[in-house]
């Protein structure tokens, strides 16, 4: 079977799971309450105590939610009334689409040619955000609600549903907007792995006081609003983030809060979407306004380099075109962003035109990253071990068509079991 009919087939059967109309309920007592909801509590705390300092912010919470046009969330009661407590950036892009490149691109600094939501990882060679963070003893986790446990592998997680207990179980969590978890240099190292951890453990980690410096949070799929609507997800963010707002545990003078979505809903236009800067770190001044620097995905890596002076991963993230820091950061770091002219803006909306290491369409293979770019941090490019050095941009070969071949790329697992179950519990190593 080609990977585009398992792509289409593993499609429907979502769209059916989410077709029933919805409202909004908590999952919990609070954001800060463990819940049976999220299947198991958390057995442990991190125990980060050191703060790196960074020259803005000591902590960066990025919080993903899904397939929405600018206008759509900026017209909307609780993301203007959210607006006005940050920076509101109006010309903030995805860098493709589906959903599942953009999360990589934000971690990797490039989505390899990825033009759908299949299973996929990223080989240990590949470098992403996290060995820069390590590089400077920067703490990090990422928060999935709805994962079942630490390090839960599989493609999907369907709980009882909380909304309707009588209704089937529900697709809640799902890998592919998980984006620590398709990285192996994540995934397969004991070190790292139960640092992709429950939406229970955040609880338990703010309320000890170690939630760490970098935090990536993805909502579950009714509350981001994928199968939803953009009022449900305002719900879940008057019941999430906005106590948390004025809870010292999580938001202090040296906190960023990013609140961004993954891409547009409508594909035929740029792939701008709503993005705001909160949080205390953002200065007082700055409240209620517009910044209309051009900024992508690849603007969150490039402004954690600057503010934390790190390495940089020698892609996207440093290309000046699309890396902008943000300018509140930029000002105070000194980092020069750069004025791209409006006709050389690229379209963002592209889909399947990359070739990369991770699409059969235009398969080629994994390239080194570019050691002579300069990011927006000191240092250089980071290397992880394994890495060919021989395999750069400039040298790939051209482009071949794998699917002509019925062949997926060799980064692609089958995303269902013969016997139809969405859940695959194949535990930490890869399954092949
Ligand atoms: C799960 O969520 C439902 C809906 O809000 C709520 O009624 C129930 O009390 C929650 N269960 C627990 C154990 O918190
Ligand atoms: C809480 O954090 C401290 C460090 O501040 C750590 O020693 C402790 O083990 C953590 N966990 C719990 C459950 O208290
Ligand atoms: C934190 O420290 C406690 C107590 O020493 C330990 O049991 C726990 O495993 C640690 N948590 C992590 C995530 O390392
Ligand atoms: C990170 O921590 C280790 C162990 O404590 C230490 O040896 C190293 O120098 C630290 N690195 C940086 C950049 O601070
Ligand atoms: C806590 O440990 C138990 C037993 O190993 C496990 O079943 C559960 O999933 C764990 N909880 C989390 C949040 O990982
Ligand atoms: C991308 O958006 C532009 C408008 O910015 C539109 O003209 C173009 O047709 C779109 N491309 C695709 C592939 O939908
Ligand atoms: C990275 O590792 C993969 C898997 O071993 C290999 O196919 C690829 O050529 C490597 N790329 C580089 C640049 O080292």
């Amino acid at each position: 079977m080609t990977a585009a009919l398992l792509a289409a087939i593993f499609c429907s059967i979502r769209l059916a799971d989410a077709a029933s109309a919805q409202s909004f309920v908590p999952p919990s007592k609070g954001p800060l309450v463990q819940t049976a909801n999220y299947t198991s509590f958390s057995n442990d705390t991190l125990n980060d105590t050191t703060i790196v300092k960074g020259k803005v912010f000591d902590r960066i919470i990025q919080i993903w939610l899904e397939n929405t046009d600018f206008e759509t969330a900026a017209s909307t009661s609780v993301f203007e009334a959210i607006a006005k407590q940050g920076v509101l950036f109006t010309n903030y892009n995805a860098v493709t689409h589906p959903s599942e490149p953009n999360y990589v691109a934000a971690i990797g600094g490039d989505f390899f040619g990825m033009a759908d939501d299949d299973m996929y990882h990223v080989p240990a060679n590949i470098s992403c955000v996290v060995d820069l963070l390590e590089d400077k003893n920067i703490s990090w986790a990422t928060y999935q609600e709805n994962m079942p446990t630490d390090a839960f592998y599989g493609m999907i997680y369907k709980a009882p549903n909380y909304a309707s207990p009588s209704s089937q179980p529900y697709p809640y969590y799902v890998r592919k907007h998980n984006p620590l978890m398709i990285f192996d240099a994540v995934s397969q190292d004991s070190s790292r792995i139960n640092r992709i951890r429950t939406f229970n453990d955040f609880a338990n980690d703010a309320v000890n006081g170690t939630l760490p410096q970098w935090v990536f949070v993805t909502p579950n799929m009714v509350n981001d609003a994928h199968d939803t609507t953009i009022d449900f997800a305002a719900s879940f963010l008057e019941y999430w983030l906005l106590p948390l707002i004025i809870d010292p545990r999580v938001n202090s003078e040296n906190t960023l809060i990013l609140l961004t979505f993954d891409e547009t809903e409508s594909y035929g236009i740029q792939n701008r979407i709503y993005t705001v800067a909160l949080g205390g770190a953002v200065p007082e001044n700055l409240h209620g306004t517009e910044d209309d620097t051009l900024y992508t995905h690849y603007s969150s890596l490039s402004t954690v380099q600057s503010n934390w002076d790190l390495k940089s991963l020698g892609r996207q993230d440093t290309n000046p075109a699309v890396s902008n820091v943000f300018a509140f950061v930029a000002e105070q770091t000194g980092f020069q962003n750069t004025q791209v002219p409006v006709d050389h803006i690229p379209q963002f909306n592209l889909t399947g035109v990359a070739s990369g290491a991770l699409t059969s369409a235009n398969f080629v293979p994994f390239a080194a990253p570019n050691l002579d770019a300069s990011g927006a941090g000191s240092g250089g490019v980071f290397r992880r071990p394994g890495l060919d050095m021989t395999i750069t941009d400039d040298n790939l070969p051209p482009p071949v068509d794998l699917s002509a071949l019925d062949t997926a790329t060799p980064w692609q697992m089958s995303p269902r079991t013969s016997s139809g179950s969405m859940i695959i519990p194949c535990g930490n190593a890869a399954c092949a």
